[in-house]
């Protein structure tokens, strides 16, 4: 009995950290951008109303930006804030990058024109 609480053990050692390096960008993005962008990268009709510089997330919106400045207006926010909000308070910088490629693996290929 002892032995398997000792393998269980060793088990959750291993797979914990393993999940928390690999953020899941999809479950983040419905929970924190698709309010305003959209599930499709669209923004949605409100924030389209509130929002007048939102822009679709497209191939290309997306081929006009590198990586690292997706990652960067989620640490600053949009317009220094005033439209979009930093993120810093909510994600982590793993969980930034996580968000940003799946934003540009879902929204940016060939099947989303
Ligand atoms: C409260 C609404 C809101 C939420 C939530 C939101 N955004 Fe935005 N976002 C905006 C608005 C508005 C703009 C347009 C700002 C502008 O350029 O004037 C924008 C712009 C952007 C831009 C483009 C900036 C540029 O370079 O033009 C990116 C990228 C972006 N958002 C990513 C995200 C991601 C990723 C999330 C989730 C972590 C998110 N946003 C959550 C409202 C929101």
């Amino acid at each position: 009995m002892k032995r398997i609480a000792q393998l269980l053990g060793c088990a959750l050692l291993l797979t914990t950290p393993l999940a928390a390096q690999q953020p899941d960008g999809a479950a983040l993005y419905r929970e924190q951008c698709k309010e305003c962008h959209g599930a499709a990268g669209r923004p949605t009709k409100q924030a389209v109303s509130k929002y007048k510089n939102i822009k679709p997330f497209d191939a290309e919106f997306l081929a006009g930006r590198s990586d690292d400045s997706l990652v960067a207006v989620l640490q600053h926010g949009a317009k220094g804030g005033k439209e979009m909000k930093s993120f810093k308070e909510k994600l982590t910088p793993e969980e930034m990058v996580a968000v940003v490629k799946y934003v540009r693996t879902k929204f940016g290929g060939a099947g989303n024109p």
